[in-house]
């Protein structure tokens, strides 16, 4: 596997490869790699002949007082991991390659509405960071395909958005949750639980699951569920942030009959915020 710091080395690599026609696939992360991203992994090579994985943490998508300092940097262990699985090259550059002048003087990439609610409401300014950055990545890679998890339901999103309104030529894969034996979705910051918080963790999942079944019963009250469910949420330990049912492919209110729902949970345990959300349908 090739380790590469420098945007041109990248594209030297990748412009080989195109001009043998092969086809390029992409996993962006921010590294502390666990079995959810090496399913993206696997993912982006059963589509493709060629697969990059970057690690980059981006400053740009954590706000203040969050956790971008204490984001855990596993960039050795992740190497091994990436080489594994058969990883083609792993792009893990500074933050003055990809910010030289600072993110203060970066060019932004807005996707409006979708940026602004649920995870975008508690979080200012974090989807126009992930747009940022990823975009930035996109140009910079210039894959055929780009593979990201549905755990981050709200970001593929935008994503999706992102793409279609820049045009940018690249197929957008989503891919399912993995999840731990208990239900847990994988994320890099379920780290940060101690051991009480994280036999609390599956309620989140749990909660949704039940949502679910709900409306597959025919439950239409969709703000009468939501209550409940952060009743329940704070019963089971977690401070909520919010627990909603919302339209699939637009994450606005459902409207009409027949449409896909998501739901859709970020609630804190302790200082860990968990996000997660499953399709009702
Ligand atoms: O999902 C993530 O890990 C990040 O938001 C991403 C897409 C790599 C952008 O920094």
């Amino acid at each position: 596997m090739l380790l590469v710091n420098e945007v041109e080395a990248l594209r030297g690599y990748v412009k080989g490869w195109r001009q043998s026609d092969e086809k390029v696939a992409f996993v962006p992360t921010m590294g502390n790699l666990h079995a959810g991203h090496l399913d993206l992994v696997e993912a982006a090579r059963q589509h493709a002949d060629r697969t990059v994985v970057s690690i980059f943490v981006n400053p740009m998508q954590f706000g203040e007082g969050e956790d971008f300092d204490a984001y855990p940097r596993t960039l050795e262990e992740d190497r091994a991991k990436l080489q594994e699985v058969g990883v083609d090259l792993l792009f893990a550059p500074a933050a003055k390659t990809i910010y030289p002048s600072g993110t203060g003087q970066q060019t932004r990439v807005e996707v409006p509405d979708i940026s602004d609610i649920l995870c975008g409401a508690t979080r200012p300014g974090h989807f126009v960071g992930v747009a940022t950055i990823v975009c930035k990545l996109f140009n910079m890679v210039q894959p055929d395909i780009a593979v990201f998890g549905e755990k981050d339901y709200q970001q593929l999103m935008v994503i999706r958005h992102m793409v279609n309104d820049l045009a940018i030529p690249i197929e957008i894969l989503g891919k399912a949750t993995v999840r731990e034996p208990d239900g847990l979705a994988m994320s890099s910051r379920n780290g940060y639980l101690d051991a009480g918080e994280r036999k609390q963790a599956p309620a989140l999942y749990r909660l949704l699951r039940e949502t679910a079944a709900a409306i597959n019963s025919g439950a239409k009250d969709y703000a009468g569920l939501e209550r409940q469910a952060l009743k329940d949420l704070e019963a089971a330990g977690f401070r909520p942030d919010y627990f909603v049912i919302r339209t699939a492919d637009n994450l606005q209110a459902p409207r009409e009959k027949g449409e896909t729902l998501v739901i859709l949970a970020a609630a804190y345990l302790g200082t860990t915020r968990l996000i997660d959300n499953l399709i009702a349908a």
